[in-house]
C-alpha cells in the first residue's frame, strides 16, 4: 500500500512541478514499502540517499526560481526547505543509529512533512509565480 496517495490538494497548478512532486512521493512510497517489507539496512539507506538527493535538487530548483523572480516569501520558504532537509538527515541518522526503527512514526513524519509543504508553501509559490 502506498504511504502517500497523490490527490488534487497537492497540485500546485504547474504541470512540471506536479510531476516532480509526484516523483518525490513515489520515492517516499518505495522507502515506506521497503520498511514494511523488512528490506535490508543497506537498501533502506539507499532509499534515504536517493530521496535526499532528489529533494535537495528539487529545492535548489525552487530556490533558483524564487531568487530569479524576487519572490517575497523566499527567505521563509528557503528556511523551511532547510528545516525539512535537516529532518530527513535526522531520520537517516536515527535509522542508522537504530534509535528509531519505528516505521509507523518514520512514515508519519515523512507524510506530514511532504503533504504540508506541498499544500502550503509550494502552492503559494507556484500560484504566485506561475512557474
Ligand atoms: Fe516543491
Ligand atoms: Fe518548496
Amino acid at each position: 500500500m502506498a504511504l502517500i496517495e497523490w490527490n488534487d490538494a497537492f497540485s500546485v497548478g504547474v504541470a512540471d512541478i506536479d510531476h516532480e512532486h509526484k516523483g518525490l512521493i513515489e520515492l517516499i512510497n518505495q522507502l515506506y514499502n521497503g520498511l514494511e517489507q523488512g528490506a535490508s539496512a543497506e537498501d533502506i539507506a539507499d532509499f534515504f540517499g536517493e530521496i535526499y538527493a532528489h529533494i535537495s535538487a528539487h529545492f535548489a530548483l525552487e530556490e533558483k526560481i524564487m531568487r530569479e523572480r524576487q519572490y517575497h516569501e523566499y527567505e521563509a520558504h528557503k528556511r523551511e526547505h532547510e528545516r525539512l532537509l535537516e529532518e530527513i538527515r535526522d531520520m537517516m541518522d536515527d535509522y542508522t543509529d537504530r534509535v528509531l526503527i519505528d516505521e509507523q512514526e518514520l512514515s508519519q513524519r515523512l507524510r506530514d512533512w511532504f503533504g504540508e509543504h506541498f499544500k502550503t508553501m509550494d502552492s503559494r509559490l507556484h500560484k504566485a509565480l506561475h512557474v
